[in-house]
């Protein structure tokens, strides 16, 4: 079953959180030259049009990067700028209609020697992915099923890399699916930075991943959170985080400062963030 569109929440609260500090994850990476080796694989469409039927069906984004674009100029946060400055060049009208989705970034941030793939098997999400981005050799778009892609396309060449694991959790079991995926290909790429995002919603789902994780015997496992408690009364999920396998050292310091300055100005304040160990070294 793949009825899930992203285009429905995109530049949501959500998007902001996991883009911004998905950002700071690369970049922390690349303060090492050697080539590193991205794994979108739940990619979607890439580019979001914010202006489309299902977009402003319910306008999320108008309590996200609506919320957020006044204040462009004003951040010191450097991964809130390479986020923003990322928009301003998808967009030459001075707008954020469209909007940039994991894979725009992460094909943003390719040096030279680095590569990129990424997967989606919905096919009117991977036909939009193929109209946008031309695959090259150092990125190539799978039409393939993200949990089949894993096994097949790690470990890389590069031996070194960032995996992205950004589902829809449109069936429960996917918590404790993607926990049992990395579990399997863990072993064959132990140096990989792993990157799950999960929603915080009333049912909790998320602990069913947490607990999965804590069960494989994978130490090193950052878990960064913004719960935005009832700032966004008319949307279910109140918040999301990202558990982050392997942290790379460098970032730690930028995903702070970003946390800090989109709890900020997304909830003035009122969400709870936190950046601690789920399971330590
Ligand atoms: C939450 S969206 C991804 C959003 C995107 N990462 C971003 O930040 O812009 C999840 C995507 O995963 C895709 N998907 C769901 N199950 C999949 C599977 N088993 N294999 C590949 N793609 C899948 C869906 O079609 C959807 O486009």
């Amino acid at each position: 079953m793949l009825s899930y569109q992203h285009t429905y929440h995109a530049g949501n609260h959500a998007d902001i959180f996991k883009h911004i500090l998905l950002g700071d994850i690369v970049a922390g990476m690349q303060q090492k030259p050697s080539p590193m080796y991205l794994l979108d694989a739940f990619a979607s469409r890439g580019i979001y049009d914010l202006t489309s039927t299902e977009a402003q069906k319910n306008r999320e984004f108008e309590t996200g990067i609506g919320k957020l674009w006044p204040m462009r100029h004003q951040t010191v946060a450097a991964g809130v700028k390479r986020w923003f400055k990322l928009i301003e060049a998808e967009n030459c009208d001075g707008s954020y209609h469209r909007f940039p989705g994991s894979t725009a970034l992460l094909a943003s941030m390719l040096r030279d020697s680095d590569r990129l793939a990424a997967c989606d098997l919905h096919p009117q999400e991977f036909e939009s992915l193929r109209q946008g981005f031309k695959s090259s050799r150092k990125l190539t778009l799978h039409k393939r099923d993200a949990f089949e892609a894993l096994g097949a396309l790690l470990p890389p060449k590069e031996k070194r890399g960032v995996v992205f694991l950004d589902p829809s959790y449109e069936n429960k079991t996917e918590y404790s699916d993607i926990a049992n995926v990395i579990s399997k290909v863990y072993p064959h790429f132990r140096a990989g930075v792993y990157v799950i995002w999960y929603p915080l919603l009333p049912a909790a789902r998320h602990q069913d991943l947490f607990k999965e994780l804590k069960r494989s015997g994978i130490r090193k496992i950052l878990r960064v959170e913004l719960d935005c408690g009832d700032c966004f009364p008319d949307m279910q999920m109140h918040g999301s985080g990202l558990l982050i396998i392997n942290p790379p050292w460098h970032a730690k310091q930028a995903m702070q400062s970003s946390l800090s300055w989109i709890n900020q100005n997304l909830t003035q304040g009122k969400g709870i963030t936190s950046l601690g160990w789920l399971v330590p070294e």
